[in-house]
Protein backbone atom coordinates (compact mmCIF):
# COMPACT_ATOMS: atom_id res chain seq x y z
CA UNK A 1 0.00 0.00 0.00
CA UNK A 2 2.78 2.69 0.98
CA UNK A 3 4.48 1.47 -2.51
CA UNK A 4 1.62 2.06 -4.49
CA UNK A 5 1.19 5.60 -2.78
CA UNK A 6 4.53 6.17 -3.33
CA UNK A 7 4.76 5.25 -7.31
CA UNK A 8 1.34 7.99 -7.32
CA UNK A 9 3.31 10.13 -5.25
CA UNK A 10 6.08 10.04 -7.79
CA UNK A 11 4.06 9.68 -11.16
CA UNK A 12 1.96 12.99 -10.26
CA UNK A 13 5.40 14.73 -9.50
CA UNK A 14 6.98 13.81 -12.52
CA UNK A 15 3.93 15.73 -14.73
CA UNK A 16 3.53 18.54 -12.73
CA UNK A 17 5.90 18.87 -9.77
CA UNK A 18 5.02 22.65 -8.67
CA UNK A 19 4.90 20.72 -4.83
CA UNK A 20 2.13 20.90 -2.47
CA UNK A 21 -0.39 18.77 -4.05
CA UNK A 22 -2.20 15.90 -2.64
CA UNK A 23 -1.52 12.44 -3.36
CA UNK A 24 -2.94 11.67 -6.72
CA UNK A 25 -4.11 15.18 -7.51
CA UNK A 26 -2.62 17.19 -10.84
CA UNK A 27 -4.10 20.21 -9.64
CA UNK A 28 -6.98 19.96 -12.41
CA UNK A 29 -10.88 20.54 -11.63
CA UNK A 30 -13.15 17.58 -12.61
CA UNK A 31 -14.22 19.27 -15.10
CA UNK A 32 -11.29 19.58 -16.69
CA UNK A 33 -10.31 16.16 -16.19
CA UNK A 34 -13.60 14.83 -17.24
CA UNK A 35 -13.17 17.09 -20.83
CA UNK A 36 -9.73 15.68 -20.76
CA UNK A 37 -9.89 11.57 -20.10
CA UNK A 38 -14.04 11.30 -20.54
CA UNK A 39 -16.02 13.38 -23.31
CA UNK A 40 -14.84 11.63 -25.95
CA UNK A 41 -16.76 9.03 -25.35
CA UNK A 42 -19.43 10.52 -22.93
CA UNK A 43 -19.61 14.03 -24.94
CA UNK A 44 -21.86 16.28 -22.31
CA UNK A 45 -22.22 13.58 -19.89
CA UNK A 46 -23.83 10.69 -22.47
CA UNK A 47 -22.11 7.79 -24.33
CA UNK A 48 -21.32 7.81 -28.10
CA UNK A 49 -21.16 3.97 -27.60
CA UNK A 50 -24.27 2.69 -25.70
CA UNK A 51 -26.62 5.24 -24.93
CA UNK A 52 -27.99 3.13 -21.91
CA UNK A 53 -24.95 3.68 -20.01
CA UNK A 54 -25.12 7.85 -19.78
CA UNK A 55 -23.56 9.62 -17.09
CA UNK A 56 -27.08 11.76 -16.04
CA UNK A 57 -28.13 10.75 -12.67
CA UNK A 58 -31.57 8.69 -13.89
CA UNK A 59 -29.56 6.44 -16.07
CA UNK A 60 -26.41 6.19 -13.20
CA UNK A 61 -29.59 5.36 -10.64
CA UNK A 62 -30.92 3.02 -12.95
CA UNK A 63 -27.73 1.24 -13.15
CA UNK A 64 -27.26 1.27 -9.99
CA UNK A 65 -24.46 3.91 -9.56
CA UNK A 66 -25.21 6.33 -7.12
CA UNK A 67 -21.81 7.29 -5.06
CA UNK A 68 -18.65 8.51 -5.83
CA UNK A 69 -17.08 5.53 -5.04
CA UNK A 70 -19.27 3.74 -7.36
CA UNK A 71 -17.48 6.14 -10.21
CA UNK A 72 -14.35 5.22 -9.14
CA UNK A 73 -15.01 1.29 -9.26
CA UNK A 74 -16.03 1.66 -12.49
CA UNK A 75 -13.01 4.00 -13.65
CA UNK A 76 -10.75 1.04 -12.13
CA UNK A 77 -12.85 -1.87 -13.62
CA UNK A 78 -15.06 -0.79 -16.81
CA UNK A 79 -17.26 -2.94 -18.58
CA UNK A 80 -16.60 -3.66 -22.68
CA UNK A 81 -16.11 -0.80 -24.66
CA UNK A 82 -14.41 1.76 -22.56
CA UNK A 83 -10.70 2.48 -21.62
CA UNK A 84 -9.62 1.10 -18.32
CA UNK A 85 -8.04 4.22 -15.48
CA UNK A 86 -5.71 2.87 -13.45
CA UNK A 87 -3.79 4.98 -10.63
CA UNK A 88 -0.93 5.46 -12.44
CA UNK A 89 -3.48 7.25 -15.53
CA UNK A 90 -5.50 8.90 -13.07
CA UNK A 91 -4.42 9.28 -8.86
CA UNK A 92 -7.33 8.36 -6.59
CA UNK A 93 -7.93 12.54 -5.83
CA UNK A 94 -7.84 13.22 -9.55
CA UNK A 95 -10.05 10.14 -9.70
CA UNK A 96 -12.44 11.66 -6.77
CA UNK A 97 -12.88 14.88 -8.78
CA UNK A 98 -14.00 13.44 -12.27
CA UNK A 99 -16.85 11.55 -10.19
CA UNK A 100 -17.94 14.22 -8.01
CA UNK A 101 -18.07 16.29 -11.15
CA UNK A 102 -20.00 13.76 -13.08
CA UNK A 103 -22.58 13.74 -9.68
CA UNK A 104 -22.84 17.26 -9.78
CA UNK A 105 -22.88 18.06 -13.66
CA UNK A 106 -24.91 15.93 -15.36
CA UNK A 107 -28.75 15.62 -14.31
C1 LIG B 1 -13.26 4.70 -25.06
C2 LIG B 1 -14.52 5.27 -24.64
C3 LIG B 1 -14.72 5.64 -23.18
C4 LIG B 1 -13.96 6.49 -22.40
C5 LIG B 1 -12.69 7.23 -22.78
C6 LIG B 1 -14.64 6.57 -21.12
N1 LIG B 1 -15.76 5.77 -21.13
FE1 LIG B 1 -17.03 5.49 -19.56
N2 LIG B 1 -18.08 4.15 -20.68
C7 LIG B 1 -17.79 3.78 -21.96
C8 LIG B 1 -18.64 2.67 -22.36
C9 LIG B 1 -18.62 1.96 -23.69
C10 LIG B 1 -19.46 2.40 -21.24
C11 LIG B 1 -20.50 1.29 -21.14
C12 LIG B 1 -19.84 0.05 -20.61
C13 LIG B 1 -19.59 0.17 -19.16
O1 LIG B 1 -20.57 0.21 -18.39
O2 LIG B 1 -18.40 0.19 -18.75
C14 LIG B 1 -19.10 3.36 -20.21
C15 LIG B 1 -19.72 3.45 -18.98
C16 LIG B 1 -19.39 4.35 -17.99
C17 LIG B 1 -20.08 4.49 -16.73
C18 LIG B 1 -21.34 3.72 -16.33
C19 LIG B 1 -22.52 4.53 -16.83
C20 LIG B 1 -23.87 3.87 -16.60
O3 LIG B 1 -24.89 4.58 -16.79
O4 LIG B 1 -23.92 2.69 -16.23
C21 LIG B 1 -19.43 5.45 -16.01
C22 LIG B 1 -19.80 5.97 -14.63
C23 LIG B 1 -18.33 5.90 -16.82
N3 LIG B 1 -18.33 5.23 -18.03
C24 LIG B 1 -17.44 6.86 -16.44
C25 LIG B 1 -16.34 7.26 -17.21
C26 LIG B 1 -15.34 8.20 -16.74
C27 LIG B 1 -15.34 8.87 -15.38
C28 LIG B 1 -14.42 8.33 -17.75
C29 LIG B 1 -13.15 9.15 -17.76
C30 LIG B 1 -12.26 9.00 -16.64
C31 LIG B 1 -14.87 7.47 -18.84
N4 LIG B 1 -16.03 6.85 -18.48
C32 LIG B 1 -14.20 7.33 -20.06
C33 LIG B 1 -16.84 4.33 -22.79
C34 LIG B 1 -15.84 5.21 -22.36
Amino acid sequence: MARGAAIVVIAVCMMSCSGGMERGESGLSGEELFLRHCSGCHPDGGNSKYPLKSLDHFTLAANGIRTVDDIMAIMRHPDQGMTRFDRRTIGDGDARKIAEYILTAFK
